[in-house]
């Protein structure tokens, strides 16, 4: 493999942390140093890119931490690089430091850092983490399994105490303005319904699913609400207890346990490969994309393409859960 252009590349993680950034961050380092080049670790997003908060990654000092959730160069969420200014600095701190390409693991926002700064002429090359699986480009992007896995494990303990008790729970899960979560989770975990931002579900419609299945001599009902949905998690159950459904109601929201955790083996290996083709496109020369899992294989998406477009449930889940639910 040819080098075109790159001697010295700086990685970050930015926006919300997602299980498998760090073997992506493993796989960015070692890869790096199989072929030659120079690998800086950049703390805490754009904001340490800004503040010149940066450490230098050998293949031994990534060692360990596969099996870690988190990202272990910190992340943050930075409004001042969305301004010129902010972008400004950044590109100053990369020159000061001769760095010579950008990789940059995060979610939605991250990528529109990344394509702001390609704009300016950076090299930069993208990798989708986001658990929210919201990013367009790829099937999967870093953290969603193990999210999906977790979720799974909740709704499980879940089922045991709410069928002890012919109870309804109501179980929030994260995903911003994606389902997708909520609808494999619903799939996989046997709810009775998933409520998404996808799709408007009314108080009475989730009412009459429920106490169809109280109905029908269920003696538990799992109802996966999307924390984008039109309606909450809470709300739905005062309305529910007012109406009442057969089952009493209780709510649990997932919340920040959903981020965290060791990584499976798929968000492990997904991490493993988009990092080390993220490098060797930078290397070839590339830039102004982002490596996604398109069927089996990683491949390049231009990053304008990934930040123009949406990326919501494909609804032909949504069905699927439905009509298993009975
Ligand atoms: O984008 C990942 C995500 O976990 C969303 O699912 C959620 O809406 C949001 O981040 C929570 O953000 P914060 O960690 O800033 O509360």
């Amino acid at each position: 493999m040819e080098n075109n252009t790159v001697k010295k590349i700086g990685v970050l993680t930015s926006g919300g942390d997602s299980p498998g950034m760090n073997p992506c961050i493993r796989a960015v380092a070692r890869t790096a140093n199989h072929l030659g080049v120079e690998v800086i670790g950049i703390s805490e997003g754009f904001e340490g890119l800004i503040n010149g908060v940066m450490v230098p990654l050998s293949p031994r000092s990534v060692g360990g931490v596969l099996q870690r959730g988190g990202t272990m160069l910190q992340t943050a969420r930075s409004d001042y690089f969305r301004t010129e200014k902010g972008q400004r600095e950044a590109i100053r701190q990369m020159n000061e430091n001769e760095i010579d390409g950008l990789i940059i693991i995060g979610g939605d926002g991250s990528l529109n850092g990344a394509q702001a700064l390609a704009k300016k002429n950076i090299k930069v090359i993208g990798i989708p983490a986001s658990i929210d699986n919201d990013i367009w480009g790829t099937s999967m992007s870093i953290g969603v399994d193990t999210a999906l896995n977790t979720i799974l494990l909740a709704i499980d303990n879940l089922r045991d105490t709410a069928s002890s008790h012919n109870r309804a729970f109501l179980v929030e899960v994260m995903g911003r303005g994606c389902g997708y979560l909520a609808t494999m989770a619903g799939i996989i975990g046997g709810a009775e319904m998933v409520l998404l931002p996808e799709v408007n579900t009314s108080v009475e419609e989730a009412a009459s699913v429920i106490e169809a299945a109280y109905m029908r001599g269920k003696n538990h009902s799992i109802v996966v609400i999307a924390e984008g949905a039109e309606i909450g998690a809470q709300e739905l159950k005062e309305k529910l207890d007012e109406m009442d459904v057969g089952f009493k109601t209780r709510v649990t929201i997932l919340g920040h346990i959903q981020r965290g955790g060791r990584p499976t083996a798929f968000d492990r290996l997904l991490a493993t490969r988009l990092g080390v083709k993220a490098v060797e496109a930078l290397f070839e020369g590339r830039s102004g994309e982002m490596v996604g899992l398109r069927g089996s294989k990683i491949e390049l998406v231009p990053l304008e393409k990934v930040i123009s477009k949406n990326r919501t449930v494909n609804l032909e889940y949504y069905e699927m859960a439905r009509m298993l639910a009975f």
